[in-house]
């Protein structure tokens, strides 16, 4: 009697044993595929540069927004204690831009929560992520990694003007 209780709890046990090793290296194998495989990585560190000369470096020693082609533009922008440089961009519907930032200080963040742009910047790291704006109105910038006493107040914005 006590043999076949202890049985039958073994199989209870192994079926969530079983599923809590597979799982993660299910999510290993996917991982690994889409890392090295599809080449799919995080927006993120592109490269790396002084932190201490970041308005003498390339590209963010001519910040802004650049007009790439027609609905293609680039932002070369700079974080610092407690603002974005610059701080609002315009753009017409239907634009594509370029994020190209970084930090002049301490970490900041680089949230723009409508088109999923999601990045850190950390002193001395150049991240980029790439924003599709079709639809016309305000999208709000957001710092998002917490970074002194007015953190709260850190934030831009991309105005989408309607296309003429
Ligand atoms: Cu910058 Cu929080």
């Amino acid at each position: 009697m006590a043999t076949r209780k202890a049985t039958t709890v073994y199989l209870y046990e192994l079926a969530w044993i079983l599923p809590s090793f597979a799982i993660p290296v299910g999510m290993l194998v996917a991982l690994v595929v889409t890392a090295f495989g599809a080449g799919i990585h995080l927006p993120g560190q592109e490269r790396r540069i002084d932190p201490t000369k970041v308005a003498e470096t390339a590209p963010f020693d001519t910040p802004g927004l650049v007009e790439l082609a027609p609905g293609q533009y680039e932002v070369r922008m700079t974080a610092q204690i407690w603002a974005f440089a610059p701080n609002e961009i315009r753009v017409p519907a239907g634009s594509t831009v370029h994020f190209w930032a970084t930090s002049k200080d301490v970490v900041h963040g680089l949230l723009i929560p409508k088109v999923h742009v999601n990045v850190m910047l950390l002193p001395g790291q150049v991240a980029h992520a790439v924003a599709r704006f079709d639809t016309p109105g305000e999208y709000p910038i957001i710092c998002h990694e917490y970074c002194g006493i007015a953190h709260h107040t850190m934030a831009g914005k991309v105005i989408v003007e309607a296309a003429r």
